[in-house]
């Protein structure tokens, strides 16, 4: 019922929002030693389509949101979709935080490569990847790296982690989807980071997953090609960036660090972004992109500046 509402704002805060970036984004790219700002713009700068992306994120983050009436989802995201050639992989570093939550609520920072299909919430294929606090799935209030996919916006294909088969880990990885991620940033000091890249292999079509806690990303396993049908088994046409809370409309859950990004040193962040094009080549986001915040008072993005932007909000005092 919040989203019938919500979306109807949503899709006013879709125009505002497209229109500054189309007004903005010729002055803020520069130009490249082999493409111009105009053709990385085409490439990856194309609007976000609110609508499809908030039917295929929802669910996502909570498995128990659909049966939960008084269940509340709130997305704050920066993302790209609609590219001509579609997208290859994204790179770029989120700090972790620990957050205090109790059963019932749920935060995640997250990456999403996606394709929405035709529409019907079982053409949604898509891969989710970042830090989450889940204790309804976890059984605890930690951070958990952790993977999601489906084929089939999750009828009868994905899950959560090593929860089915689907990604295959690399032996001997460094770190496993589920893992608890022990050492967290503290909002004022020490930051953790994660560092992933995800990224098509050209030869294979696998999506092959790279990620590091504090050091370059390595190969911590793949999602074969084999497990997706259609367009998304070769590219994504969306990808999309930042963090997404659920909890009972009585309990309010903080998002990234739970402080709002008006206070950039003590906010969530994601920062050396790039884009992977069909080549295989990284384009560092040196501009903005569309941006979505289904309730900006409580949770709201930055602006992405030199690849960068902060996240997050709710007042509730953060765990140091
Ligand atoms: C957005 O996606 C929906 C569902 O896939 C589709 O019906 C609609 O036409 C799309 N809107 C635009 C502007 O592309
Ligand atoms: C990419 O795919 C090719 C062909 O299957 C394979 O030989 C190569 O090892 C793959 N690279 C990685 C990093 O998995």
């Amino acid at each position: 019922m919040l989203c019938k509402s919500d979306q109807r704002e949503m899709g006013i805060l879709l125009v505002a929002c497209t229109l500054f970036v189309l007004l903005v984004a010729g002055e803020v790219h520069g130009s490249r030693s082999h493409a111009t700002g105009e053709e990385v713009k085409q490439k990856f700068h194309a609007p976000i389509n609110e609508t499809s992306s908030i039917r295929g994120l929802i669910g996502h983050v909570s498995p128990h949101l659909q049966d939960s009436s008084d269940a509340i989802v709130y997305f704050a995201y920066h993302g790209a979709a609609s590219a001509p050639n579609g997208y290859y992989g994204f790179i770029g570093t989120m700090d972790v935080y620990g957050l205090p939550l109790a059963q019932g609520q749920g935060s995640a920072a997250a990456v999403w490569i996606s394709d929405e299909g035709d529409g019907a919430p079982s053409s949604l294929k898509n891969i989710m990847i970042g830090w989450d606090v889940l204790p309804d799935l976890y059984g605890d209030s930690k951070t958990h790296f952790y993977i999601k996919w489906t084929n089939d916006g999750f009828q009868s294909t994905g899950c959560l982690n090593l929860k089915c088969n689907g990604f295959q880990p690399e032996k001997g990885a460094a770190i496993t989807p589920g893992d608890v991620i022990d050492h967290v940033s503290s909002p004022n000091g020490a930051k953790r980071n994660l560092n992933l890249k995800i990224i098509k292999n050209g030869t294979s079509g696998d999506w092959l997953v790279h990620c590091g806690l504090d050091r370059p990303p390595q190969l911590i396993g793949r999602f074969p090609r084999s497990l997706f049908t259609g367009g998304f088994a070769d590219r994504a046409v969306g990808i999309t960036f930042g963090g997404v809370v659920s909890a009972p409309i009585t309990k309010p859950t903080p998002m990234g660090s739970g402080y709002l990004p008006t206070d950039v040193k003590s906010a969530a962040s994601i920062s050396n972004i790039q884009l992977v094009d069909q080549n295989g080549r990284a384009w560092p986001v040196t501009g903005d992109l569309p941006k979505l915040e289904t309730n900006r008072n409580a949770y709201a993005v930055t602006p992405i500046v030199n690849g960068r932007f902060y996240y997050g909000g709710h007042e509730q005092p953060p765990m140091v």
